[in-house]
């Protein structure tokens, strides 16, 4: 933080606001009210949350409530588990070393073993493919399995689990899945198996800080290619896009299972968490699509602003960390905000669909495409590729801004279908990231919002970007050209 920018600092740091103004266009909206209404969760008598462990499992039916118990183990296996679930370096104690792992995700990715084939059959091509990246949030991604496994529809769909941090006890989770056909693939350029060089940091990569006259003159690996914000590659901040990109290449071109698939696949993260109609809704939207929005090609099942990675919820939780104890100062009290702005009023519009240009830090949640996109998408990989901005979804941005004869053109749900459920519960007494706070209001919105669920057909409204703009400069972080090299020798055409 002292450092004061960062990667996060760029995209949502203090000048954000006028950022956000300057950046993401003007955008006027026609014909649409935004319902979404910040939820406050002090002191008002309708939020009191009961988030015990007990009112959560009370909300999921118990079959599933093996999802979100963690075996016991026995202990010569459970170096640093406690029962608990925390989501972090308690892993990285397993007995094996990187060449083990390394021989295993080699496996894994050779066999490609589908669980659950022979229960649910073969993949259909109007089966619904949901592509989920999976770092070491492993409560999260509990919770995710949970609302998968109730949602209707979900045994003709198939789960491909894409990992960047291979961990015995998060296999045996997504190996438990039994509700559905599942797949592991694991990236194999992580960070994890190349912690002392490129993709991971190595010795003699130039520090992040350095100014390039001195880089040259100690010759530190990247000397060349700071940023545009002249900052060098940080190793954490460049995994989630070159993983976005591998998954996508390796789902849509190699899987033998899905290489051939030309139904929708839907991109999702550890820590979303989805209504139990979403596959429905999917259905009807891309049938809808196909009446009355020729030009859609990205299907939004949730509409709040949030871009998220990994690391940055680490960075913003120290940043909420520090705004909470200075209110704490100045007013002795604290008055957070819910981070999801949903109430389940928004639910009585849940036929309501928007049709807009897609917006990568609107719409990056829970987005689905079928193949005809991807072959868009690839084919502009260079503009993926090199453009020198560590998100994926603001890359796409990029392509779509610079490369695409046809723009993205988005039909997005008003009512969300996908809640991100990862953000740290600064409101509550234990200020963690494990916070359940959100998993339980997601479930009272949902419950609530029930009746509203499965609607008959679509209503659409329409937004235009009535001024035409052309996108700012990147978000840096990816100025070095390894990473442009790496991320090209994962495409696959
Ligand atoms: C929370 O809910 C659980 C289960 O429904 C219940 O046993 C517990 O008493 C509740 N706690 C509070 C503070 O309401
Ligand atoms: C765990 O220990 C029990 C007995 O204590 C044994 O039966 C079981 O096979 C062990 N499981 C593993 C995975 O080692
Ligand atoms: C497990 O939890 C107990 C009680 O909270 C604590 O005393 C013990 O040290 C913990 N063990 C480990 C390995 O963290
Ligand atoms: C890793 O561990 C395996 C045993 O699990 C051992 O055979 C191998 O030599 C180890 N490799 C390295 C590089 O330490
Ligand atoms: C899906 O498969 C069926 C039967 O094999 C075929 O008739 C249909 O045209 C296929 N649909 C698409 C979109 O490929
Ligand atoms: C996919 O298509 C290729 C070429 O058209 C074919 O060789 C292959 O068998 C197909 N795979 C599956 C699983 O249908
Ligand atoms: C794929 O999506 C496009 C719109 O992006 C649509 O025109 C096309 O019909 C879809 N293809 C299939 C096989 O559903």
């Amino acid at each position: 933080m002292s450092s004061g920018r960062g990667l996060i600092g760029r995209r949502r740091g203090g000048n954000t606001w006028l950022r956000t103004g300057l950046i993401i266009f003007i955008i006027i909206f026609i014909s649409l009210q935004i319902n979404f209404l910040s939820y406050r969760g002090s002191s008002d008598s309708n939020s009191e949350l009961n988030d015990s462990n007990a009112a959560i499992l009370s909300m999921v039916p118990a079959v599933l409530h093996k999802f979100l118990t963690p075996r016991p183990r026995n202990v010569s296996s459970s170096l640093g588990l406690n029962g608990t679930t925390g989501a972090n370096a308690a892993y990285s104690k397993w007995t094996l070393n990187i060449s083990d792992i390394k021989r295993n995700i080699a496996q894994y990715n050779l066999q490609q073993t589908v669980y659950n084939e022979d229960i649910f059959g073969p993949l259909q091509n109007d089966s619904v493919v949901i592509v989920i990246q999976i770092h070491d949030r492993i409560t999260y991604l509990r919770h995710l399995i949970v609302s998968l496994a109730q949602a209707r529809g979900i045994s003709q769909a198939l789960l491909v689990f894409s990992h960047d941090y291979y961990d015995e006890e998060i296999n045996s989770l997504v190996q438990s899945v039994d509700f559905c056909k599942v797949i592991q693939i694991f990236y194999p350029y992580s960070i994890q198996t190349h912690p002392h060089e490129f993709p991971g940091e190595d010795p003699n990569d130039c520090p992040r800080d350095i100014k390039r006259e001195q880089a040259l003159i100690q010759k530190c690996n990247n000397a060349l290619y700071p940023d545009l914000y002249g900052h060098y590659r940080e190793a954490k901040f460049t995994q989630t896009k070159h993983h976005w990109w591998w998954k996508a290449n390796r789902v849509f071109n190699q899987l033998e299972i899905t290489r051939n698939h030309t139904g929708l696949v839907v991109f999702l993260e550890e820590d979303h968490y989805v209504a139990e109609d979403f596959i429905y809704i999917l259905k009807l939207m891309e049938r809808t699509c196909k009446e009355s929005c020729k030009h859609c090609n990205i299907l939004s099942l949730g509409t709040y602003l949030k871009t998220f990675n990994y690391y940055g919820d680490a960075k913003k939780k120290e940043a909420l960390r520090a705004i909470k104890q200075q209110s704490i100062l100045s007013a002795g009290q604290v008055h957070p905000s819910w981070t999801f702005q949903v109430l389940p009023s928004l639910y009585q519009h849940s036929q309501k669909v928007e049709i807009t240009p897609w917006i990568s830090s609107k719409h990056n949640m829970g987005m689905a495409f079928n193949r005809s996109t991807w072959m868009d998408i690839v084919g502009c990989a260079d503009y993926f590729c090199k453009y020198d901005d560590y998100n994926w979804d603001w890359s796409l941005q990029h392509i779509s801004q610079n490369c695409l004869k046809h723009k993205f053109h988005a039909m997005v749900v008003r009512g969300p279908r996908v809640f991100h459920i990862g953000e740290c519960g600064v409101h509550h007494k234990k200020n963690n990231c494990e916070s359940t706070a959100v998993i339980s209001k997601v479930q009272q919105v949902l419950n609530t919002a029930k009746r509203h669920l499965y609607p008959n057909y679509l209503t659409l409204t329409y937004t235009t970007l009535l001024k035409k703009t052309k996108l700012r400069k990147g978000n840096g972080g990816w100025g070095d050209r390894r990473d442009h090299k790496l991320c090209m020798s994962m495409t696959l055409r």
